[in-house]
């Protein structure tokens, strides 16, 4: 480990003291991470609070094998110490990472290939807030759904951080967006961001007004998290050749469809999880996202929706928060 500032020998992180509500989240003085071969040392300043972090602390959504058993999937910092084998990154480097686990902590190690640079202008908070959304966001809509300028884009769950991200960029590549949300104030705040039609699902019947919006037509690519009965309605909502991906099933994981809409219309549903997936895997839509997603960024074409920031040892308030259900994109720590 090349190191060029003095790292204590012991950190605070926030540990999962058992499954259970927010309360469980506890501080911890924690043994400082050592980058292996090929992986840095982030000193994190800001953590990313996602939906799967207040599953991972229900106890239903265990951590991989080999990664860390804090919650925390993305961080803003700076890098703070390099394992052998890295030529990209330097001591001071101003990152944000994409973690398999251990974000919310002060500091995080990670593979050199899920690391980027922060985007031009934004404050660490701003940058911690996008590495989960914009990769699955980029693999599950653009690389899995083949989203294409000119298409239909139904996203469900508009308002969360993952919705947020997919209507910004699906507009942004110039496609035609149509969102589901629970609330007016959160159809309002779809529809700022971009979106072109957004659905309050608890007043309409999402797929009629799908069908309204396209002449009929249907949705090209449909994002979706919420699972249960909406399988079989993502099937009458989506155009001929459809592209359905399945991101969460929050309403159910087993449910009742009818196939022959499969068939008939040639539809493809399909489906991923990010956190398990392979370290070149990652490296690779990192690579993508630089390319083709970061100048957009840099420009604030598209930018993180920020909700709230609470103080890392307040972790807890942050998964009320977010059980809560009232926030309108991103919560994120602040660890100092
Ligand atoms: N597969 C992957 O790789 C991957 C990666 C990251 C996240 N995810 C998943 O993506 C989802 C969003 O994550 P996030 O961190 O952005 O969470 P979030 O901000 O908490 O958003 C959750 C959203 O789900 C919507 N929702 C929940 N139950 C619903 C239901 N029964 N009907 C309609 N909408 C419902 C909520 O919309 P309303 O408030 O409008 O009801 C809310 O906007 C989570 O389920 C998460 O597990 C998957």
């Amino acid at each position: 480990m090349a190191n060029g500032q003095k790292i204590p020998a012991t950190m605070t992180a926030i540990a999962i003291s058992q499954p259970g509500g927010p309360k469980v989240l506890k501080p911890e003085t924690r043994d400082m991470p050592v980058p292996g071969p090929g992986e840095v040392l982030i000193r994190v300043h800001a953590a990313g609070v996602n939906r799967p972090d207040v599953q991972q602390r229900n106890g239903a959504y265990p951590p991989p094998p080999g990664a860390s058993d804090l919650p925390g999937l993305e961080v803003g910092g700076e890098i703070a110490a390099l394992g052998d084998e890295i030529s990209r990154w330097r001591i001071g480097d101003r990152v944000c990472a994409l973690t398999p686990g251990g974000g919310y902590a002060e500091y995080v190690k990670v593979h050199a290939g899920s690391v980027l640079p922060i985007p031009a202008g934004f404050t660490y908070s701003e940058a911690a807030a996008v590495p989960e959304n914009y990769f699955t966001v980029w693999h599950n809509v653009f690389e899995r759904g083949g989203l294409k300028k000119g298409e239909t884009l139904l996203v469900h769950g508009g308002s969360s951080g993952i919705g947020t991200t997919a209507i910004q960029l699906a507009s942004a590549f110039g496609a035609y967006v149509i969102t589901t949300a629970g609330s007016k104030e959160k159809c309002d705040a779809c529809l700022k961001l971009g979106a072109d039609r957004a659905i309050n699902y608890r007043e309409e019947d999402f797929v009629a007004a799908v069908k309204d919006a396209t002449g009929g037509k249907g949705a090209d690519v449909i994002l979706d998290m919420v699972g249960g009965d909406y399988v079989a309605r993502n099937y009458d909502a989506a155009a001929v050749e459809g592209r359905i991906v399945q991101i969460a099933v929050q309403a159910g994981a087993v449910a009742s469809t009818n196939f022959a809409t499969l068939m008939v219309k040639r539809l493809t549903h399909t489906g991923s999880t990010l956190r398990p997936r392979t370290v070149e895997f990652k490296a690779a839509i990192a690579a993508a996202l630089e390319a083709q997603v970061w100048p957009l960024l840099g420009t604030r074409k598209v930018a993180p929706v920020m909700d709230m920031i609470f103080p890392l040892t307040e972790a807890w308030r942050a998964h009320e928060r977010m059980e809560e259900g009232e926030h309108i994109g991103k919560i994120v720590l602040d660890v100092g």
